[in-house]
């Protein structure tokens, strides 16, 4: 087996279509279950990629994180692409994120949250308007730069979201945009662009400009 650059743990729909987008990127990955036995390909990701991505459903991230795989990081990038948001039971206290308490357990990785506000089924749709869309990314600084490199190669706009705290902010930003989704019939196809406002002279009552 050759060593990947990232590892996707998960090949549900994220897991599989972020293997496929990174992989036509050009972006060696490997994708493997968390059911897979230790002597696995569970077990060679863990050990020889360099950057690991969770696409699993939050509680099976956290037990999963919760065990040695959550200390055996040796300091490399953990990107949780989870979203609690939409797991049946509230595992999430309130004021807290899934990505913070993802981020306490596996001490062992630099945890990154990041993917969680593009949807599987439209990676290739990176674009609103001719601008590429904004994919928030929260964690530890030394380790968004791979991050943001990885989301830029799949033709996203990364925007530092700050420390692991903004998890909460995003986790949030993902059930709002599907809840939007489906009450405009979008089915998924539903990105958000943050950027600099123009500063051009807003007219105001039609009397002149103004700033607004
Ligand atoms: N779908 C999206 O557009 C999207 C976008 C952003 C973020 N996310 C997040 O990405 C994560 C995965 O979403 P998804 O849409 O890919 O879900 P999914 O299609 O249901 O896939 C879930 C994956 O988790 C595995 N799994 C489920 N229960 C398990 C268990 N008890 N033990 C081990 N493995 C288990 C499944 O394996 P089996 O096939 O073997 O059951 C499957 O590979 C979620 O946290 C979701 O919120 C999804």
């Amino acid at each position: 087996m050759t060593a990947a650059a990232v590892g996707i743990i998960g090949a549900g729909r994220m897991g599989t279509a972020l293997a496929r987008a990174l992989t036509a990127a050009g972006v060696p990955t490997a994708l493997c279950t968390a059911r897979d036995s230790p002597e696995s390909t569970l077990d060679h990701l863990l050990r020889h990629t360099r950057i690991v991505l969770l696409a699993l459903p939050f509680p099976v991230a956290l037990g999963l994180v919760s065990g040695p795989v959550g200390r055996c990081g040796g300091g490399r990038t953990l990107i949780d692409a989870t979203n609690p948001g939409f797991c049946r039971d509230r595992m999430v206290p309130p004021g807290l994120s899934g990505g913070e308490i993802i981020a306490a357990a596996a001490n062992g990785w630099r945890t990154v949250k990041a993917f969680n506000t593009v949807a599987a089924d439209h990676l290739a749709a990176t674009r609103i308007g001719g601008s590429r869309v904004t994919m928030p990314v929260a964690g530890p600084a030394e380790a968004k730069p791979a991050v943001f490199e990885l989301a830029a190669r799949l033709g996203f706009d990364p925007l530092d979201a700050g420390g692991i705290e903004s998890s909460r902010e995003m986790e949030d930003l993902a059930v709002l945009m599907a809840r939007i989704s489906t009450a405009y019939g979008l089915h998924g196809r539903i990105g958000i662009r943050i950027g600099e406002l123009d500063h051009a002279p807003v007219a105001v009552n039609g009397q002149g400009a103004a700033t607004a």
